[in-house]
């Protein structure tokens, strides 16, 4: 069997939008007699053939555990997760693929992070440093973990327009901040963070820095040496890959001198009852069977992925949220949540009273899929004072016609809403 295709880096393309879109078979489908707009990526993003293929494959020609036989079909799915772990280490820029660590999604890496690390280098009196602004993902962990330590969590204000407050973030850094913890795009407002700039200030008071990738991953070259990020993660879910996959990226350093979380197989070197010692990096941070089938077509995502080409996918994007900004300007009682010039992916908005799941409805009757509801940040949406948001957010197949159909549903909802 050939399994090597999963470890190819195929050449990168300027595929147009009718090939990608033909690369991905739920996109031909309908949705209340409507064809599919879908526009609910933030959320996840839908799988193309290869991915579906890749799952199949193993399931079909090698399934068996890893690391764990010396027959054939172990020996081969062995191969291809480890490849896919490779391929991950190459497309994070890591430095060495122990600093890769397989998880079920971001909210699993966080709180392996915050536990693990949380447990040894927290302290009463230490502080970890958050944004308004963040999932709950990147609060609860971290609230957890001060619970449990004495810590204190501190959160940096969000202005108005939906960007992060730096003089307020950089005023609330010192030899107290053990871990700042940011989202690097907000699933909310779509705003980029100015991560760099994050990430320098909180090493200039010693703090670690972590960034939550959920939703920059697909859309931007996360670079984590350049960034110089102590640890990154990302769901393989809103990447075109499996859900039940993620990462969770850290320095080497950092990653050796946390205790495993979880035990069991796997995780271990030796077990007696006396004394167990435990397994090298990465498999410290892997007990029990792995998302084996997840893993490797999370591997298979990324060389789809790395395919294309980065600048046309960002050129595509402003595009399509230029256009979409244009047009929802123009609707009587917009109000943007969320008007950072920088931003990726999402767009919030409401029109008016019109509740959003009264808009997201109608939107749905006429194929539109779009996310309603507080989007995981109710934080922030007690700041702005609202119940939630309509939040659309693109992906490469999304069309100029995904966006007039947008559009024009939003308009059609508010004459019948108002
Ligand atoms: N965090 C995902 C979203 O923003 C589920 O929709």
């Amino acid at each position: 069997m050939n399994i090597s295709y999963l470890n190819t880096e195929p050449a990168r393309s300027l595929k147009s939008i009718e090939d990608i879109r033909h690369d991905f078979p739920i996109l031909q489908r309908e949705v209340n007699g409507r064809p599919l707009v879908y526009l609910d990526n933030g959320a996840s993003t839908q799988k193309p053939q290869v991915v579906i293929d890749a799952i199949a494959h193993y399931y079909s020609y090698y399934n068996a555990n890893v690391h764990r036989g010396v027959h054939a079909l172990s020996q081969e799915a062995t191969a291809a997760m480890e490849a896919s772990r490779l391929t991950v280490k190459h497309f994070l820029n890591a430095r060495d693929e122990k600093e890769i660590i397989f998880t079920s999604g971001t909210t699993h890496g966080i709180n392996i992070l915050s536990q693990a690390w949380g447990r040894k280098n927290l302290k009463a009196g230490d502080e970890v440093l958050i944004t308004e602004m963040e999932h709950h993902s990147n609060i609860v962990p971290w609230q957890m973990a001060c619970e449990l330590t004495g810590a204190v969590l501190k959160v940096a204000l969000v202005t108005e327009d939906g960007e992060i407050d730096m003089e307020g973030l950089r005023s609330m850094l010192s030899e107290r901040t053990k871990m700042v913890s940011v989202v690097h795009v907000s699933n909310t407002l779509g705003t980029i963070n100015p991560v760099e700039e994050i990430i320098k200030a909180g090493h200039e008071v010693g703090a670690l820095v972590h960034l939550d990738g959920a939703q920059a991953i697909a859309h931007m070259k996360v670079d984590v040496q350049a960034l110089d990020a102590d640890f990154y993660t990302f769901s393989g879910h809103k990447l075109f890959g499996p859900t039940g996959t993620g990462i969770l990226y850290g320095k080497e350093k950092h990653l050796e001198a946390m205790p495993p979380l979880f035990g069991g197989g796997e995780m271990i070197k030796t077990v007696t009852f006396e004394k167990t010692t435990y397994n090298d990096l990465p498999f410290k941070f892997e007990a029990g069977t792995p998302n084996i089938a997840g893993n490797i077509a999370l591997g298979t995502a990324i060389d789809y992925l790395s395919g294309l080409d980065w600048k046309a996918i960002r050129a595509h994007e402003v595009l399509l949220l230029d256009r979409t900004l244009d047009g929802l300007n123009q609707i009587e009682g917009i109000r943007l949540i969320g008007r950072s010039e920088k931003r990726s992916g999402a767009i919030s908005f409401l029109v008016g009273t019109i509740h959003p799941f009264d808009m997201g409805t109608i939107l749905d009757k006429l194929g539109i899929a779009v996310r309603t509801g507080h989007h995981c940040t109710e934080p922030l949406m007690d700041k702005y004072g609202i119940p939630g948001t309509v939040r659309t957010s693109f992906s490469i197949y999304n069309s100029e016609e995904d966006v007039n159909s947008l559009l024009a549903g939003v308009q059609k909802a508010v004459q019948m809403l108002s």
